[in-house]
């Protein structure tokens, strides 16, 4: 029998749907997109929080973890992000299935590389969040020490100063998070993604 005879499809969309009904939740993929340094990590841990208190079940991807992981062979060009991208938005749709709630914090540079993450996961379960911290907040805060060594040149396609970032058009949802009150961010990412995930028993009937 050869590939061409399978049809995986069917019983993913089952497995999901069973799976979801035991979660009580829909599954969706949340995905940040912003500068290194603009708190994507800390927002995304600060989600996960509240919503494992309200009972939803999440798991976190982030940039640094998985680059240091399953995509520890990919630099920064322009090609490696968009193969990092592509395999995370490929995980991400493994955990879909099992009915989870994704968190993924990527710096995600372009229309291009986020386009191609939405057309993988699917438009109705793709949720973007841009988190839009200026530059200059992300370079004077500078946790990891990186811009200073971009700026030095000792780092090449450093996004924001030697290789590009394209702001998304149209995001779920935006949050400037320069001067962060992380609660205040959080309750208002809860409010528009509650409605996303929320189960409603009366719709499965
Ligand atoms: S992405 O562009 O491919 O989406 P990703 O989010 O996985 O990037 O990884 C970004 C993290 O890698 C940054 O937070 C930073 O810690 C680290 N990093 C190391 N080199 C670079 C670089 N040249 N550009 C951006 N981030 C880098």
């Amino acid at each position: 029998m050869t590939a061409n005879n399978i049809h995986p499809e069917f019983d993913k969309i089952k497995d999901r749907k069973s799976k979801e009904i035991y979660l009580k939740q829909r599954a969706k993929v949340i995905w940040f997109t912003g500068l290194s340094g603009s708190g994507k990590t800390t927002l995304a841990s600060a989600l996960e929080k509240r919503l494992f208190e309200l009972n939803y079940f999440c798991q976190i991807l982030d940039g640094d973890n998985v680059r240091s992981g399953i995509n520890k062979n990919l630099k920064f060009t322009e090609e490696d992000r968009l193969e990092n991208i592509r395999r995370i938005a490929e995980v991400s749709k493994l955990f879909m299935n099992c009915g989870i709630i994704l968190i993924c914090a990527f710096i995600s540079p372009t229309n291009e590389i986020r386009e191609m993450a939405r057309e993988i996961i699917g438009d109705d379960d793709y949720l973007e969040i841009f988190v839009n911290t200026p530059l200059s907040v992300c370079e004077n805060r500078d946790p990891k020490g990186l811009y200073k060594k971009a700026r030095a040149g000792e780092i090449k396609n450093f996004t924001g100063i030697s290789s590009p970032f394209e702001a998304p058009d149209h995001p779920f949802i935006e949050v400037d998070n320069s001067n962060p009150n992380i609660d205040e961010t959080v309750t208002t990412l809860l409010k528009a993604i509650i409605p996303e995930i929320k189960f409603d028993p009366l719709k499965e009937l």
